[in-house]
């Protein structure tokens, strides 16, 4: 069982997992629903705090490579008549490994899935002409009976599933961890537009204030953001956005927001994507503290979305 942990970034990360999954063999196929959860490689860690909230059971499955690189799963337990499989799209691979998943449940009665993050959804719409709409494109070929997203970067992207699909919002949870560290006057900020709803939902559930950012994307790695002046001297600040990618976004808006002097930045995002060498940027930047959800699981992921995950589907 413990052969797989090694997909696990972190070794706190892997002693977890190891803690949950033998209180998990202490009640072997004892869970209290019916419901049987399947986690894909990429979700393990967030599959198996979904399965201790639920109290049912996850199942062991394994994934390979055959020498050729062609993905090859394998679910090892039997798998019932109703099910869950849980796997973020963090890279191409994980996807085809999630279709995979699916295709093994063929036969079962009830097949709901959860993509914590779903990868492509920035391409939600076409900016030249030849272009495909990506997250379309991905979406059709998810086919379940329910599938759950969280906190998705477009919600237009929710009609391309085959079956009903719902986007969960996490932001209350970010809510919550940003009132725990006790903050000076606190103010939450939205680097754009799109990262709006989030600030306000994470904002509301504190009763603090929220201020929104201009950003101007000039192309896939840089953008511009528009200077604003925020009432943030001597206050603690906290920007909020769905997805951090390469940090660009997160360094420019920390950049302009260090020069109306605020005490400290924290930075929070419900995907840390983290691609190349953003994790060290934004502490470069002058962070005080990365906070993200374990939608994608990393060192960040200092928050879980299970609760918000098993209140959807219990
Ligand atoms: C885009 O609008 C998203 O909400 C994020 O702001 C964006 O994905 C962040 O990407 P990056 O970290 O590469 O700037």
């Amino acid at each position: 069982m413990l052969c797989h942990l090694y997909i696990l970034p972190l070794c706190y990360i892997n002693i977890e997992l190891y803690q949950i999954l033998l209180i998990g063999q202490d009640n072997h196929n004892v869970g209290r629903h019916n419901l049987k959860i399947i986690s894909g490689p990429a979700s393990q860690l967030l599959a198996t705090r979904v399965a201790k909230e639920l109290d049912c059971d996850i199942l062991l499955a394994e994934y390979k490579r055959f020498p050729d690189g062609e993905a090859c799963v394998r679910v090892l337990d039997e798998i019932g008549d109703d099910v869950l499989i849980i796997q973020s799209t963090v890279s191409d691979g994980d996807l085809i490994y999630l279709l995979q998943l699916v295709d093994a449940c063929e036969e079962v009665e009830r097949v709901r899935v959860v993509i914590p993050y779903f990868r492509y959804a920035r391409q939600e719409r076409t900016s030249h002409p030849g272009e495909p709409i990506s997250a379309r494109a991905i979406a059709r070929t998810i086919d379940a009976d329910e599938i759950f997203t969280v906190n998705i970067h477009d919600p237009s992207v929710l009609g391309h599933f085959n079956g009903p699909a719902h986007d969960l919002d996490v932001a209350p949870l970010i809510g919550d961890y940003i009132r725990s560290l006790d903050l000076d006057r606190p103010i939450i900020i939205a680097p754009d537009d799109g990262a709006c709803a989030l600030a306000r939902s994470s904002a509301s559930k504190l009763g603090i204030d929220y201020d929104v950012l201009e950003k101007i994307r000039l192309n896939g790695e840089d953008v511009e953001i528009k200077p604003k002046h925020i009432d943030i001297m001597n206050r603690d600040v906290v920007i909020v956005d769905d997805i951090i990618s390469t940090g660009e976004t997160m360094v420019e808006a920390i950049e302009l927001l260090w020069r109306q002097k605020p005490n400290d930045i924290y930075v929070a995002c419900v995907h840390p994507v983290l691609a190349r060498n953003a994790l060290i940027r934004l502490f470069k930047a002058g962070i005080k503290e990365l906070i993200a959800t374990d939608t994608i699981e990393n060192g960040a992921s200092i928050i879980s979305a299970a609760p918000v995950i098993a209140k959807a589907v219990e």
